[in-house]
């Protein structure tokens, strides 16, 4: 196998997501992934034991189910890659042990590599070697950041991130509010789609700083709204308030990327992250560059979302890049910098 074009794969347990995936060079070949969102849902957000105690079953079958997809072995396998942080502490354990031990047993080198930086790398499996320079907004459940990227292999530089909730937090939270099942990302946007964006004016946050956001004022107004009209014995038209809720958090994020690219001279805007898969958010950001002269780019909403590719894809870059793996005593981190690409 040719270093240029390693055969990588990737394995992702910083959630609910038990994702492995398998790439040669920038090509996908497997993307197997189980979830534990469905024991979650009960109680409104991902409980950590739950999910680690998941991973530990999964892991397995997952890695069998990517090699099987992707017709390799073990043994055809140039790295291991595996999300190192930031997430849970529990379920981060449990695939970096896997991955550690895939990577001794086998004699393979292992990169302990940043999730948020894999939500950027991904977008080489759909579209080809990222623009260097670009601008990344990473829109996820628990990270909301710009970021300037000169490459993806190397450190980013932070422009702004949210100050209080990340957006798809807030995502979930207005959508447990208005009766809408875990995760609610995907649940606004369906039921938005017969709703009115302008139907209520709800705040857009931090309109002034210029790369920072706040979701939680807007969170709050729509909660306010909502009890508002419930107080007044008043049926809440739970479309229209999912719309404007969206609308108001796709508005403050598109406005602040296409600024950045504008006022950093970067004429590409990548966008990543669960949030990513969000059709309006998609929408927008593409009107928007459209009219700015900036060239966009999201991958598909599968690969938005938490999977194993996006590891690998960053593994094989990291490889193909010549950078040195990690120790093998790498230990994971929580809360891992988002400018961080390697441990
Ligand atoms: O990246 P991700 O899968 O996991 C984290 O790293 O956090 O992001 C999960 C977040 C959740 O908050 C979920 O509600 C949100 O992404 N999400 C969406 C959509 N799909 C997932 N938010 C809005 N619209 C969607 N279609
Ligand atoms: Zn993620």
């Amino acid at each position: 196998m040719p270093a240029d074009r390693p055969l990588v794969m990737g394995i992702e347990t910083s959630c609910d997501e038990t994702g492995v995936g398998i790439v040669h060079g920038t090509a996908l070949l497997a993307d197997a992934i189980a979830s534990s969102v469905d024991s979650h849902a009960r109680f409104g957000g991902v409980v950590p034991e739950i999910a680690a105690r998941a991973h530990l079953e999964a892991m397995v079958p997952m890695v069998d189910r990517a090699l099987s997809v992707a017709g390799v072995g073990l043994a055809d396998l140039d790295a291991i890659a595996v999300t190192a942080g930031p997430g849970l502490a529990g379920a981060l354990l449990v695939g970096v042990a896997a991955a550690k031990a895939y990577a001794l047993a086998l004699g393979k080198p292992l990169y302990g590599v940043n999730h948020l930086a894999a939500h950027i790398a991904v977008d080489v499996l759909e579209h080809g070697p990222l623009p260097e320079p670009a601008i990344a907004l990473l829109v996820s459940g628990g990270h909301s950041s710009l970021l300037l990227v000169e490459s993806v292999t190397e450190p980013a530089r932070p422009l702004g991130a949210t100050v209080d909730d990340a957006v798809g937090e807030a995502f979930d939270k207005v959508a447990r509010l208005l009766g809408l099942p875990f995760p609610g990302g995907p649940h606004i946007e369906r039921v938005a789609r017969d709703g009115s964006p302008v139907a209520v004016a709800f705040p857009r946050g931090m309109p002034d700083a210029a790369y920072d956001f706040s979701f939680s004022g807007l969170k709050t107004a729509v909660a306010r709204w909502v009890e508002g009209r419930r107080l007044a014995g008043e049926p809440v038209p739970v479309a229209d308030v999912a719309a404007s809720f969206q609308e108001a958090a796709v508005d403050v994020l598109t406005v602040k990327a296409v600024r950045a690219c504008r006022e950093y001279g970067v004429g590409s805007l990548l966008i990543g992250g669960g949030v990513a898969a969000n059709s309006r958010l998609r929408e927008l950001a593409g009107q928007r560059c459209a009219e700015a002269g900036v060239s966009l780019r999201v991958p598909r909403p599968a690969l938005c979302t938490d999977n194993g590719a996006m590891v690998a894809a960053l593994g094989s870059l990291l490889v193909s890049d010549g950078v040195v793996p990690s120790a093998l005593d790498l230990s994971t981190d929580p809360s891992m910098p988002v400018t961080s690409v390697l441990r």
